[in-house]
């Protein structure tokens, strides 16, 4: 039996609230900083959700194009590190691509449950993935990944649950934040269900030279710069704010020290913005800090999973160690 074939089975669609306040709260305490900071996951509404789609699709930004080719290449071998019967977990899923892939290559999984804060785009990627793979059960939660969450348990029982985290999204996170978030990982991988401890598949960005790094943050297309700008509509728009688009620009830089891409709204000249009735001041030049995009060196990313509770199993790269996924176990 199809447990997805009663069509008119009402989708588990969550809606619970970000982590602190929302996102008038956030933004309100962001800009009162010094230096002014506004996380990178207010990018993505619908039309951020977007554009980051067709960043994807620029020569310069080779983190998907390169994590594509490694699954491709290397997608029997994962499948078999995963095993079979898999709840599948995934955090922000995107456009299913990689996923896809997956469910395609995986012994009978059983559950794909994934995480995702845009609504338009989970909607989109389970509605696709239902009718592709109508035997495994579709159990869809429209949340912030970075707040706790109970998600839901599959009919059947798993063999094990799997966390597939791609994209080297955890590169969006400073140290700490990223070190809660595998620790969150690693408990819902054990507590999924199923009598294996269960494990991660993630993606993750390689430290590099700066210059294809630099070029990767700022395509000549320029659709990352309108990306990252698109930051500022969303507030116009759900906060009723008045930045004015042309009093900002975009900047991402390589900090070779910290091994990130720090992107930053810059304030071309000395301007006041109003945020529910509170004036912001900007100086000429002045920095707002949007986005960290870490990029991990081997070890480094094997010692932050092990503060994590999770061993390096396995690890797949490309010929020229741009990227790597890696599946890594409770221990
Ligand atoms: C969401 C982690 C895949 O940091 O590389 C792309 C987001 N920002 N270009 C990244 C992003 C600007 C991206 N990830």
């Amino acid at each position: 039996m199809s447990p997805n074939s009663a069509a008119l089975r009402p989708i588990h669609l969550d809606d619970r609230r970000s982590g602190g306040g929302g996102i008038l709260a956030d933004v309100m305490e962001g800009l009162a900083r010094c230096p002014k900071s506004i996380s990178s996951k207010y990018f993505y509404d619908a039309r951020g959700s977007d554009l980051f789609e067709r960043i994807c699709e620029q020569p310069e930004y080779y983190p998907t194009r390169v994590e594509l080719e490694i699954m491709r290449g290397n997608i029997a071998a994962i499948a078999e590190a995963l095993g079979p019967n898999v709840r599948l977990v995934e955090y922000g899923s995107g456009s299913g691509l990689k996923t896809r892939l997956l469910l395609r290559q995986l012994e009978m999984p059983v559950a794909y449950v994934p995480v995702e804060i845009s609504r338009a785009a989970l909607a989109e990627s389970v509605a696709a993935l239902g009718r592709e793979f109508p035997d495994i059960e579709m159990l869809p939660v429209c949340a912030d990944f970075t707040s706790p969450i109970m998600l839901p348990r599959a009919a059947r029982a798993p063999r094990q649950t799997v966390v597939y985290f791609p994209g080297s999204t955890l590169g969006n996170f400073a140290p700490d934040d990223a070190l809660r978030l595998l620790r969150q990982m690693r408990v819902e991988a054990g507590q999924g269900g199923g009598m294996l401890g269960g494990g991660v598949l993630i993606g993750t960005d390689l430290v590099k030279d700066r210059v294809p790094l630099e070029a990767a943050y700022n395509d000549s297309a320029g659709v990352t710069a309108e990306f990252t700008l698109n930051l500022l509509v969303r507030l116009n728009r759900e906060l009723h704010a008045d930045f004015d688009l042309a009093g900002f620009r975009h900047r991402a830089r390589y900090n070779s020290l910290a091994g990130r891409i720090e992107t930053q709204i810059i304030s071309n000249r000395e301007q006041d913005v109003h945020v529910d009735g509170h004036a912001f001041h900007f100086a000429a030049g002045e920095a707002m800090q949007v986005e960290l995009s870490c990029k991990y060196t081997l070890d480094g990313f094997a010692r932050l999973a092990a503060r994590a509770g999770l061993q390096v199993a396995e690890v797949w790269t490309d010929p020229a160690s741009q990227f790597s996924v890696q599946w890594l176990t409770c221990t």
